[in-house]
């Protein structure tokens, strides 16, 4: 039998560095929360078995199940960093260690269809998996306590990670059964069992809402997209 893939959200963090009263995954972009869009992107995609999203275990405002496609599934298992919710959606999925798993953040409204199927056909055959990321094109620069510039960081070889990030269910499993601390990607902690992930070129649009400016972009490019 081949390989299924699945999906885990991490929704349970608080958002507070975007200042508003409510977690950011359910802020309003155009009639639906951040979290829907986030949903319908991924279930755009038919190879999806399953989408398993985290949210915090006394979370009030998680939506009533019946309103998402069957393959969408609430676990109120959300931890206290990223990580740890991560590990935890990836214990609620009924899945084998060969099968796949894309981690995509609630934050990120603005993945394409096209984004998405290019990750799959990318690394569905790669033997460590890998993600979406961008190029940077900044000039990037190192600072002080201060805000003053001390280096100028060659950026050749930099790339901005996003995600889905897609591994196979064991391997992901082992990478974060240790210590967590420090792991802000599911790449990142591939790396620490001395794994290259593979980097898939992203999207713009597919970048993480963030501050409060990153919401009205969002909702810019929601608006475009459906007229
Ligand atoms: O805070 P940040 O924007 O980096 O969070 C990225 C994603 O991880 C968001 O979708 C957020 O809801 C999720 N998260 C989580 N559990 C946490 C912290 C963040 O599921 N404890």
């Amino acid at each position: 039998m081949s390989e299924r893939y699945h999906a885990v959200v991490p929704a349970a963090g608080g958002g507070t560095r975007l200042g508003a009263p409510v977690p950011k995954q359910y802020l309003d972009l155009g009639g639906d929360s951040m979290l829907h869009r986030t949903i319908d992107a991924l279930l755009a995609e038919p190879r999806l078995a399953a989408v398993v999203v985290v949210v915090s275990p006394d979370d009030l405002r998680r939506p009533a199940q019946g309103r998402f496609d069957a393959r969408v599934r609430f676990a109120g298992v959300g931890g206290a960093t990223r990580a740890d919710s991560v590990a935890a959606g990836v214990e609620q999925l009924d899945a084998r260690a060969e099968d796949w798993v894309l981690v995509h953040d609630a934050a990120r409204p603005g993945l394409s269809a096209v984004a998405l199927a290019r990750l799959i056909d990318e690394v569905g055959d790669d033997p460590v998996g890998g993600l979406l990321a961008m190029p940077v094109a900044d000039t990037v620069k190192r600072c002080d306590d201060d805000g003053r510039v001390t280096a100028t960081v060659d950026r050749e070889q930099l790339w901005a990670a996003q995600t889905p990030q897609m591994f196979r269910v064991g391997l992901l499993r082992q990478a974060l059964s240790g210590e967590r601390l420090g792991i802000t990607d599911e790449a990142s902690a591939i790396e620490k069992l001395g794994l290259r992930p593979r980097l898939v070129r992203g999207e713009p649009a597919n970048f993480k809402v963030t501050l409060a400016e990153d919401l009205q972009m969002a909702a810019a490019l929601q608006q475009k997209g459906a007229a």
